[in-house]
């Protein structure tokens, strides 16, 4: 089965698409998949700057996460919605390990051939939808197939119930049926 890595754009300790992402890693290890779970507040970078990376190259926690991402067949993001399109931490995070760091590194190597799925939850009615839309385009744009269910769920904050479910069984169906392409997909192109 498939190693997948799941993440939330998002540090904040009660992080809505935290809980997200938890729930989806559950769902994929119910259905068989090798599974790690990772918080990027563990991961914590500097701003990207061309001068800071001249002078000092990769943080090591760009370094670090990129191995991870090497490692893994697929991963799934849970991201928040900033102002219709997905977080800085997001960005600045896939921008560094764009990076290479090593002598004859394969350009893009930690996205390249991997398999994406994602979600979003936010308070809004739209649940995070539209970020999701540019987050796609990038992801496909530096190599990763993106797979096209995807899950956004809305009013965020009445959604999950005490144990983080999703209380709708509709949501719950559509997340499922996410993790589960990707978990497809993922196999068919390893
Ligand atoms: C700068 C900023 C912009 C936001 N813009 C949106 C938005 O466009 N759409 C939306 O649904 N929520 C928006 N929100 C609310 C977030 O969805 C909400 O804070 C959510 O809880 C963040 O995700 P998290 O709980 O995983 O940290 C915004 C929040 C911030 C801080």
């Amino acid at each position: 089965m498939a190693n997948i890595l799941f993440m939330a754009g998002s540090a904040r300790k009660q992080s809505l698409n935290k809980k997200l992402a938890l729930l989806a890693a559950n769902m994929a290890e119910a259905a068989g998949a090798d599974v790690t779970l990772i918080d990027l507040k563990e991961y914590e970078m500097p701003l990207y700057n061309g001068d800071l990376e001249a002078e000092q190259g990769l943080p090591e926690n760009a370094k670090k996460l990129k191995q991870v991402f090497i490692a893994h067949d697929g991963f799934f993001i849970a991201s928040p919605e900033y102002n219709s399109s997905f977080s800085p931490l997001l960005k600045n995070t896939i921008d560094w390990m764009s990076r290479p760091h090593e002598e004859n590194e394969i350009p893009l190597v930690a996205y390249k051939g991997k398999v994406a799925a994602l979600g979003a939850i936010s308070p809004g009615v739209l649940g995070g939808l539209r970020g999701l839309v540019s987050l796609r385009m990038l992801l496909g744009n530096i190599g990763v197939t993106v797979v096209p269910s995807q899950v956004a769920v809305g009013s965020g904050f009445q959604a999950l119930d005490s144990e983080g479910n999703l209380k709708d069984e509709r949501q719950a169906g559509m997340l499922k049926a996410t993790v589960d392409e990707l978990l497809r997909t993922t196999d068919r192109l390893r």
